[in-house]
């Protein structure tokens, strides 16, 4: 990040949109297909219910995505520069998602480009369009977080299948004079030493669709679930903390900690960590599940509409994910 010195302009978030498919999983009917039950979800990961996709693909999730954004602001499609999406399911490998998402929504004057890092890929994102924005170059930048992770989901796996959801949700970066408000700062990592606890092991260029990829299940889900708990529980709250001390910040001056929603407990743990109360948590884990990509910036977008996040609120964005990925970014909210 540029040094705080050298800054003439922030990004800020200026408009937000999301969105969910209709269909509702909920926990009995996990029941029905896998050896679980709501107790053991509900109480191990905080979620009660998902969503699934059923017709479309990550790139028409997106694109919804855009459009309630969209309402909500006068900038049109066309005065975009760039769209990014963060997702780990792109429509396919090759073309970007980007593309799809620009055809579909109209950003005939964009460029832009498919960010890969899983639980992470939104915080990430975030970050790159700030940097194109505070770079002077660019004035309208589309962030999308997106996954449809029913896709690459195993309905028969009991570890995997109850944990995860599909949804969209989109936020345009738009340049701040005022330095006061905006995207202030950030943390992010990767290890590749994670590399073997949360994949999808086939459809890449290491190994390709075969006969026995799919007849073995590799283009699934695998996570070694306690594995990653460890590192996510230690890696979020330690950078979540950490960035708050860079920043001289006391938890009585964080408005909400906005964490990626993988786990409830990792999520309290966080909080605890930051010495944040439960209600100035953005929680809505129990009703999508963990939607990748989509997390933080559907809670962002719940958060505003329902008037709960205001302007001149910090908030502190954390996650952690496959790669291993993870980070902490700082914002100051600058919508009315
Ligand atoms: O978002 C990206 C990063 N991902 C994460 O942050 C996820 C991190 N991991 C987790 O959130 C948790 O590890 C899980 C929610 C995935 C699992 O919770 P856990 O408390 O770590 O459970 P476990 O894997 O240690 O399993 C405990 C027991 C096992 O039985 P045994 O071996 O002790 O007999 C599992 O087989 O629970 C069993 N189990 C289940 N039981 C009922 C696993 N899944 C289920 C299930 N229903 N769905």
């Amino acid at each position: 990040m540029q040094s705080k010195n050298k800054k003439i302009r922030n990004a800020s978030i200026t408009a937000v949109g999301m969105y969910v498919p209709e269909k509702i999983l909920d926990n009995k009917y996990f029941e029905s297909i896998v050896e679980t039950n709501d107790e053991w979800i509900t109480s191990r990961t905080g979620i009660r219910e998902r969503r699934i996709m059923e017709n479309g693909a990550t790139s028409d999730m997106s694109a919804k995505a855009c459009e309630d954004l969209f309402k909500t602001t006068n900038v049109k499609p066309e005065e975009i520069d760039i769209i990014i999406v963060a997702t780990v399911t792109p429509d396919m490998l090759f073309p970007a998602t980007a593309c799809l998402v620009q055809e579909k929504i109209g950003a005939k004057n964009a460029w832009g480009f498919d960010l890969s890092a899983a639980c992470s890929g939104f915080l990430f994102a975030l970050q790159t369009g700030a940097s194109l924005i505070e770079s002077g170059s660019y004035k309208k930048v589309l962030v999308v977080g997106s996954d449809k992770m029913s896709a690459i989901t195993d309905y028969t796996d009991r570890n995997t299948c109850i944990l995860f959801g599909d949804a969209a949700s989109a936020v345009l970066l738009e340049p701040s004079e005022d330095l006061n408000f905006g995207i202030k700062d950030s943390l992010l990592h990767i290890d590749g030493a994670g590399k073997n606890a949360l994949y999808m092991r086939a459809g890449g260029s290491a190994l390709p669709a075969s006969h026995e990829t799919v007849d073995q299940k590799l283009h699934y889900i695998y996570q070694d679930g306690k594995a990653v708990f460890k590192v996510a529980v230690k890696g979020m709250a330690d950078i979540s903390f950490e960035i708050m001390q860079k920043n001289g910040l006391k938890s009585e001056e964080v408005s909400y900690l906005v964490p990626h929603q993988a786990n409830l407990r990792i999520i309290d743990a966080t909080a605890q960590r930051m010495g944040i109360p439960k209600e100035k948590v953005m929680i809505n884990i129990d009703r999508y599940g963990n939607t990748t990509a989509a997390t933080i910036p559907l809670c962002l977008t719940e958060y505003y509409r329902t008037g709960k996040v205001k302007k001149g609120d910090n908030l502190i964005l954390s996650a952690f994910g496959a790669g291993y990925t993870w980070g902490a970014l700082y914002l100051t909210w600058a919508i009315d």
